[in-house]
């Protein structure tokens, strides 16, 4: 059968034969750029009545994180741990803060971007790093998914 264009382009980036390993599973969490973490950490607990976890420097990232955790994803509040921080940029653009990626699931992260870089999909860093989880991880260009940083974390 032959498929349009527009169908043949909207399967998924893969050989007949690629793992479902290396396909998107569940939603891991949704990260958050904000200038002032504790600030950040009141509003969040008085609005949305969540808890909040203490502060956790992840220096080798230049952030420092705090955690929520809703009944089925988890939020992660990153501050700047100065001005060579990856997300200092992002607060310049976004002064009040705001999303600053998603991160997405995979059993497989290497085979992921096997899959992902041998269709010129664009992975900031292939070789994946240990994230904020103690997981591999890699980020995928925002231009790729409609402008949203994307982080694949294996677990
Ligand atoms: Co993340």
């Amino acid at each position: 059968m032959r498929l349009a264009r527009s169908q043949l382009s909207a399967r998924p980036l893969s050989n007949t034969s690629a793992p479902q390993d290396t396909m998107a599973g569940r939603l891991n969490h949704i990260a958050i750029a904000v200038p002032n973490l504790q600030q950040a950490t009141d509003k969040f607990k008085a609005i949305l009545g969540v808890h909040v976890s203490s502060p956790h420097a992840l220096p080798e990232h230049g952030v420092t994180v705090a955690f929520v955790e809703l009944p089925n994803t988890k939020l992660e509040l990153l501050e700047p741990t100065g001005d060579d921080s990856p997300i200092a940029n992002f607060l310049k653009k976004n002064p009040l803060g705001g999303m600053h990626h998603m991160c997405i699931e995979v059993g497989n992260v290497l085979g992921a971007v096997d899959r992902l870089t041998t269709h010129g999909v664009r992975v900031i860093d292939p070789k994946p790093k240990i994230g904020a989880h103690g997981n591999p991880v890699v980020f995928l260009h925002p231009k790729e998914l409609s402008g949203v940083l994307t982080e694949f974390e294996q677990v």
